[in-house]
């Protein structure tokens, strides 16, 4: 018999990409077929982010697309993830083409709601927690990259920052055994994985309960201890995001220190750089503190990357504490910084407070960041050039057909030109050349050959 095919597409952030495989391993296992055409598809799932509202938008249009092109008759449409669990039933009202809704937690269920809707029954809804025996391990052909793996650690957020919907999409902190981490990073590493990234809404929050598999390991906290027992396995190259400034201990950067497997680049997003904001954002920290911890960062042995998030016309923000945000990003010399215009999530403390900045004064406040960062990301890419970086080859370039694209240790798009031989692989890449948001160099290896 001819097995039920299921294509499944992932917007937002790293935790969904991670959720798409866990599903996709649970769905194969139950006998599916995963297929990469929506249009041929018997099943099409959505897994959805609800972070800002335009990526809300975006379900509800994609869904109407997905119906109007579906070439397969009786072919169910469901939506997974961040909108799902939100919306629940009300997803049914906005889009009655949609069969099937499927919270952040019901992943492993997919199968039998899967099965449900197909039997002919309307409106499945499963908005449940996860339950005991899940699965959090993916198999390897589920892997968005053969080289490069995601490991989450713990999933959801006790944080409730006033501007975010993630406590509400996500639920509360779930920190993931740590015995268990240890041994998928070991396996990835036998199974050929060069890269993993340990992944979680606030990975400092990592409190594993019962603490089984860190008692042999140093650290100030039991995040700091687990990154020092993954750096044991002998992994390459090990990553971690997100990272929350209140909870961020300087044990970490020792950690770094003391493992050269422990990559230099650390993503700590501070959100703004004014006091009052901070506050009004419950964020928990001020100025000063995020400051010291970007201190202790710069003061590393190894010089580590450092990337942010900031959000710009949060209600009442005014002209001046905009200024304090460009003053931080020029403090702390950015490799890089997402800026986001803010954007109300219903439910979230910051909906109630009133909205006055227009779409214009936000954009002009983001342009006002932007252009600050700009000008210092040059600076800083340009001190790269004749430097060596580590680089995991991960493809083709999509811009020449001549190059290779990867990633540094510091997490930086390096391109250079060599052979297919080289994917898969880790190279030591000279920088000759700075772009905007990207460098370019040539392999060292190649340089030693034309030197011989
Ligand atoms: N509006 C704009 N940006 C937001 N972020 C989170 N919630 C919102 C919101 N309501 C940003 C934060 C966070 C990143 C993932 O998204 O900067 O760090
Ligand atoms: Fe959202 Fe704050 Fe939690 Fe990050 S720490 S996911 S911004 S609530």
């Amino acid at each position: 018999m001819k097995k039920t095919s299921v294509y499944i597409e992932t917007f937002g952030c790293q935790m969904n990409v991670a959720d798409t495989e866990r599903a996709s391993t649970g769905l194969r296992r139950a006998g599916y077929e995963l297929t990469g055409e929506a249009e041929e598809a018997d099943v099409v799932l959505l897994n959805t982010c609800s972070i800002r509202a335009r990526a809300e938008a975006k379900v509800y249009s994609r869904v109407g697309e997905v119906k109007h092109k579906g070439r397969r008759s009786g072919q169910l449409i469901g939506v997974m993830g961040c909108v799902a669990q939100l919306e629940g039933e009300a997803v049914f009202d906005h889009a009655p083409s949609v069969g099937l809704v499927a919270g952040t937690q019901a992943t492993d269920r997919l199968p039998a709601l899967i099965e449900r809707a197909r039997a002919g029954e309307k409106k499945v809804l499963d908005l449940g927690e996860r339950e005991a025996g899940e699965i959090w391990e993916v198999s390897p052909v589920e892997r968005h990259s053969p080289y490069v793996a995601f490991v989450p650690i713990i999933e959801g957020c006790n944080k409730f920052c006033s501007y975010c919907i993630v406590p509400f999409s996500r639920g509360r902190e779930r920190s993931r055994p740590a015995a268990e981490v240890i041994d998928e990073v070991k396996r990835l590493k036998d199974a050929g994985f060069s890269e993993v990234h340990l992944l979680g809404q606030n990975v400092n929050s990592y409190r594993p309960r019962p603490p089984v598999g860190l008692e042999n390991f140093d650290g100030a906290t039991p995040f700091s201890k687990l990154l020092r027992a993954v750096a044991a396995t002998g992994m390459e190259r090990i990553k971690f995001t997100t990272s929350f400034p209140r909870d961020f201990h300087h044990d970490i950067v020792a950690a770094i220190d003391e493992n050269p497997n422990l990559c230099n680049w650390v993503h700590l997003p501070a959100q703004s750089g004014n006091d009052r904001v901070l506050r009004q954002m419950r964020r928990g920290h001020k100025v000063a503190d995020y400051l010291e911890r970007i201190r202790t960062i710069k003061n590393a042995r190894r010089r580590i990357a450092l990337t942010s998030d900031m959000i710009v016309g949060f209600p009442g923000e005014t002209a001046e504490e905009v200024m304090d945000t460009v003053s931080l990003v020029e403090q702390c010399q950015y490799d890089s910084l997402y800026i986001f215009k803010y954007s109300p999530r219903a439910r979230t403390p910051a909906a109630a407070m009133s909205d006055t900045i227009s779409e214009e004064e936000k954009t002009e406040r983001f342009e006002r960041v932007e252009e600050a960062q700009k000008r210092i990301q040059k600076t800083l890419y340009s001190s790269y050039l004749g430097e060596v970086v580590n680089v995991l080859v991960e493809r083709r370039s999509t811009r020449s057909e001549l190059d290779l694209m990867g990633h540094s240790t510091c997490h930086k798009i390096v391109n250079f030109r060599g052979s297919d031989a080289l994917i898969g692989r880790t190279v030591d890449v000279r920088i000759t050349e700075v772009k905007s948001n990207s460098l370019y160099g040539e392999a060292a290896q190649s340089l030693l050959k034309a030197f011989c």
